[in-house]
């Protein structure tokens, strides 16, 4: 069966990513009226003036069920357009910090928002903003055993609501696409056939379509070659210039030269600050 939210689309025409074609699918084709977590569709927010900060503040977590908190008392905040890294052994709470962030699941106490600040004195505009799962993008860690259709073009449309405008549709297909450097990619080839660097750049890209305010990576290089992960991290360099990111990664030293804060998770869901160490 054909996931597919065009069926009626010769992929064969958008070979050399010619998204006008996009152009000529009717409304009723984007009726695609399933959608998850892997797919969430995000809101671009206007940015207001002056600058804007993801701020964690007081942020504990216990599991359903269970009686002691996974994470405890965790505040940082991470500047937009920056990118931030957590780094810490394994059980420590990382990927259940990310969750809490996207939206999967809920702080028991503590609140994730956008704090805007003025431009002109740098104070707080108040009341801060929560930041709504809407507006964050998540990749989890080897996103590619998540892929599910048969086209790049099927999976990156996949759960798309079904009122996206086709010219939407193509302009944020288009953008995202540049972003992450997939633009010589037939969109008809098949995602399991891309090398590992690739798929986790179409993985970025399903994620940046609806350019969110905060993406999280859980472990973007795990699994890698070498060729790939420099790949993975060279285009994080290059998308921290368009949208605040926060990586959880063991591999401190290849994310050295671009990080700009750092956290590292203590056993026992304690976060707190601390530079990577100086790399040659
Ligand atoms: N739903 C749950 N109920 C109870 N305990 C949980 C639940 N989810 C995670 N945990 C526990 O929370 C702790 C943190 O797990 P988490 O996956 O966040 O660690 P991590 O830092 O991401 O580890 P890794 O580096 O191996 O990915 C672990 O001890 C895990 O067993
Ligand atoms: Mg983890």
């Amino acid at each position: 069966m054909s996931l597919s939210p065009f069926p009626h689309i010769d992929f064969r025409t958008l070979r050399n990513y010619d998204f006008q074609c996009l152009n000529k699918i009717p409304n009723s084709r984007f009726d695609v009226k399933f959608s998850n977590k892997f797919r969430q569709t995000t809101r671009t927010i206007t940015k207001a003036q002056g600058s804007s900060c993801i701020e964690v503040r007081g942020v504990e977590y216990r599991a359903p069920g269970t009686h002691h908190n996974l994470l405890q008392n965790i505040n940082f905040s991470i500047p937009e357009r920056s990118l931030g890294l957590i780094f810490g052994k394994s059980g420590s709470g990382k990927t259940t910090l990310l969750q809490l962030l996207s939206g999967l699941s809920k702080p028991t106490s503590g609140t994730i928002c956008i704090q805007r600040y003025r431009s002109n004195d740098g104070s707080p505009i108040e009341p801060p903003e929560s930041l709504s799962p809407n507006r964050v993008g998540i990749v989890f860690q080897f996103p590619e055993r998540y892929f599910v259709a048969d086209t790049i073009l099927e999976e990156v449309t996949f759960g798309w609501p079904a009122n996206t405008s086709r010219e939407q549709l193509a302009l944020k297909l288009q953008n995202a696409f540049n972003s992450v450097g997939l633009h010589n990619i037939s969109m008809e080839e098949s995602p399991h056939n891309l090398s590992g660097g690739y798929k986790r750049r179409l993985a970025l890209a399903i994620q940046l379509v609806e350019t969110p305010d905060l993406l999280l990576l859980d472990e973007p290089l795990a699994g890698l070659d070498w060729k790939a992960r420099a790949d993975v991290v060279r285009l994080l360099k290059h998308l921290k210039k368009e949208v605040t990111l926060l990586v959880v990664s063991h591999d401190l030293k290849e994310f050295s030269g671009l990080v700009d804060h750092s956290w590292k998770m203590e056993m026992g869901g304690n976060l707190r600050e601390e530079p990577l160490p100086f790399y040659k």
